[in-house]
């Protein structure tokens, strides 16, 4: 009786050891695993819009609305430990106030190696705006092309696909005929 126990105990042991040495060495792996992504962003415009908020009516609050392009390569960020890719545009940049910001306006979701190769022209998906209601006084935005990989074992990696050579400044609002 004893012996039994000992030996399941011993052989569930053995295989919780060998599953932490596998799940370690999945884990390493992605470290080791060099990828490198590559793409190009273009920034074709950027507009400040000044309105009424429906909440606050007396509020003035400015929108940036941004254009742009998108080519790029991450495909060989995808291995057999690739979950998903989140990809995403940001917008950096110090308010009027002094206050440093990182605005994500646009995201997608990668699954398959396949979308990984993507060509994009598109607007921002989310509102743009500051918490200070206005752009006026910002320093010019740096925009960039980011992405979280999420592996199924491990811990979440982040890095930067491509970038706008230089920042951009944003123009005047302009009142918004509604
Ligand atoms: C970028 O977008 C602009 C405007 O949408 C378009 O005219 C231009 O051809 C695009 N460029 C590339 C490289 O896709
Ligand atoms: C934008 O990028 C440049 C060059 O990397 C950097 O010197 C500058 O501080 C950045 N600006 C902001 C607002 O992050």
């Amino acid at each position: 009786m004893h012996s039994i126990y000992a030996r399941v105990n011993n052989v569930s042991a053995t295989i919780s050891t060998i599953v932490m040495v596998l799940l370690g060495a999945m884990a390493l792996s992605s470290f080791v695993f060099n990828p490198h992504p590559t793409g190009s962003l273009e920034v074709t415009s950027v507009k400040v819009f000044a309105g009424e908020t429906r909440r606050y009516p007396h509020r003035r609050q400015e929108y940036a609305f941004v254009t742009f392009n998108i080519t790029a390569d991450l495909s060989s960020l995808f291995n057999w430990n690739t979950k998903q890719l989140f990809v995403y545009l940001e917008a950096e940049y110090t308010n009027a106030k002094g206050v440093r910001n990182e605005v994500v306006f646009w995201d997608r979701i990668v699954r398959r190696k396949e979308d990984a190769v993507m060509a994009v022209s598109g607007k921002n998906k989310y509102p743009f705006r500051d918490v200070s209601a206005k752009f006026k006084g910002s320093t010019a935005a740096n925009y960039t092309l980011k992405y979280n990989l999420m592996p199924f074992v491990g811990i979440l990696t982040y890095g930067e696909a491509a970038r706008v050579m230089g920042p951009i400044e944003f123009p005047l609002a302009r009142e918004r005929v509604e």
